[in-house]
């Protein structure tokens, strides 16, 4: 067969194809269903309050993620009270206008009732930060970090700090209480802290995080327990850095004289690692937005198979690196 002939007949069938498709007797085409995009979604955001420079970068992570999308975004500073979370969410499972609701807890309970229905009302739920106890049927996915692995790194870096030292006693200046944060970052240290011997003397939880109540908590520390401790062990870093302003107060050195381990690995935090104050940092990665955008849109889609949890991508980082590496890192970062 020549090839002009064999081309003759692809292009027939090729044209043949095509008015199949276009001819009245070709299968009616179903309607398609809707195809959402940033541009539809109206998101009513739940934000814990602004306790922390990490807080500040969360917030920042989703305003500026929905400008770049065109997403419009209704914000809710719930002031570290749940009762404020409950409200919010009523407001927004009333606002015909909001396809999609997502929340930072400040609580790890609560929320089974408002979830319930915010699905019955139809809006997609996505879970950012902190993890929470309801099912993982009444939202469709939690982004956030593993606190628990957080609080391994923790007690690591603390036996690191205190090489040589099996025994040391260490007092611990907890975050809110009820925080899955800081619930998970207190269990993870102890399923660690027997690898140095380390002997937790002391435990306190600061109220919304506040570094006022985490200083006094220093302050009274270092007067019942004179002399006895070596580290501290602060859930965040403007804990850390509230109980490193007690440790010089009280005339010691943070970092020789007393070892300190905080969370978040934020800019104030890398400043008192480069000073050598601050002897380790376990990152928590607040810039979440992204990938909780697209989560929502994919929900808002229909896709399924999403993961219950998907977990942050974080590190830590040490006053060992050296000042000059810490500034060059820092250097880097957006928060
Ligand atoms: O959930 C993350 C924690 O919440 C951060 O470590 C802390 O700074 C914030 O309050």
């Amino acid at each position: 067969m020549t090839k002009s002939r064999s081309l003759r007949i692809v292009m027939a069938v090729a044209v043949s194809a095509a008015l199949a498709a276009c001819s009245s007797s070709a299968t009616p085409v179903p309607a398609t269903a809707k195809v959402y995009t940033y541009k539809d979604m109206v998101v009513g955001f739940i934000q814990t309050g602004s306790e922390s420079g990490w807080r500040a970068a969360n917030t920042s992570s989703f305003n500026e993620e929905a400008k770049t999308d065109g997403i419009t975004l209704k914000f809710t500073d719930s002031q570290n009270k749940i009762e404020n979370q409950i409200t919010a969410f009523n407001t927004y499972i009333a606002d015909p206008a909001v396809n999609v609701i997502v929340l930072a807890a400040v609580d790890v309970t609560g929320y089974d009732n408002v979830l319930k229905a915010a699905k019955a009302a139809g809006k997609v739920v996505v879970i950012e930060d902190r993890r929470i106890d309801s099912p993982s049927t009444l939202y469709y996915t939690y982004i956030g970090s593993d606190f628990d692995l957080e609080g391994n790194k923790g007690a690591a870096a603390m036996c690191t700090l205190l090489t040589g030292m099996s025994g040391a006693n260490v007092v611990e200046i907890g975050g809110d209480q009820g925080a899955s944060a800081a619930i998970d970052r207190a269990k993870g240290f102890r399923e660690k802290d027997s690898a140095c011997g380390i002997n937790i003397l002391d435990s306190q939880y600061a109220a919304a995080w506040d570094p006022t109540v985490g200083k006094s908590i220093m302050d009274a520390d270092l007067k019942k327990y004179a002399g006895k401790i070596q580290g501290v062990y602060a859930h965040n870093d403007e804990l850390a850095i509230a109980a490193i302003q007690s440790i010089d107060a009280a005339g010691l050195k943070a970092g020789t004289d007393i070892k300190v381990v905080g969370f978040d690995a934020t800019a104030d935090g890398f400043k008192y690692m480069i000073t050598g104050e601050l002897g380790a940092d376990i990152e928590c990665n607040p810039l979440l937005a992204p990938q909780v955008y697209k989560a929502a849109l994919d929900a808002l889609n229909g896709v399924t198979g999403q993961p219950a949890w998907v977990p942050s991508q974080e590190g830590q980082f040490a006053a060992s690196q050296g000042a000059q590496a810490l500034q060059d890192i820092l250097k880097t970062r957006k928060y």
